[in-house]
């Protein structure tokens, strides 16, 4: 397999989400490719416009893509005030590679990068992957519940 490049975006991801850039600053049609990943192989973040994602990534304090030859074939994001609190978003990977460790190495990369790192505590909320966070370090916080408001539904 050709090689696979992964990228740490810049804060809010100015080139993907203005330019479409992939590795290397390469125009590679970057918010379209991210599109269709998420609509193919995230459940949870299917049918969301370019606007929304241009919105989405404005507003991530730390953004990583993977790639492999023109195509985005994984991808992740996480929030965070800095020293307090961040969460992970949006982590997944195509699902023809997943399985191969490109998933942890968003996550490695995420989880990094010192806006991350120098949280108190790192969040994430999974349907159904715990066993692919378990293994990463993450616990069951079993005293928390997640509250959840839906104010478009
Ligand atoms: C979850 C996801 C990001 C993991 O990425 P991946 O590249 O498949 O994961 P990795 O190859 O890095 O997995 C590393 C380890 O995590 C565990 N793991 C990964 N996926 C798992 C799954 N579905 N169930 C249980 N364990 C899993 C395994 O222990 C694996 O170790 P192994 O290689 O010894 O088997 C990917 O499967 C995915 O995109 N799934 C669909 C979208 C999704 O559910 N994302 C999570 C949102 S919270």
């Amino acid at each position: 397999m050709a090689e696979i490049k992964l990228v740490i975006h810049a804060k809010g991801a100015p080139g993907l989400r203005l330019l479409g850039l992939g590795p290397n600053f390469m125009p590679r049609k970057g918010l379209l490719k991210l599109q269709q990943l998420l609509n193919k192989h995230a459940f949870w973040a299917k049918g969301r416009s370019e606007r929304k994602l241009r919105r989405l990534l404005a507003g991530s304090t730390v953004v990583v893509s993977l790639w492999h030859n023109q195509e985005m074939i994984g991808f992740g994001r996480a929030t965070s005030d800095g020293i307090c609190r961040a969460v992970l978003w949006d982590v997944v990977v195509n699902g023809n590679l997943q399985g191969q460790g490109l998933g942890t190495k968003v996550v490695e990369a995420l989880i990094s990068t010192p806006s991350i790192k120098n949280a108190e505590r790192i969040y994430l909320m999974t349907t159904n992957r715990s066993d692919f966070y378990l293994q990463l370090g993450f616990k069951n916080e079993g005293c928390q519940t997640l509250l959840v408001q839906k104010p478009f539904n």
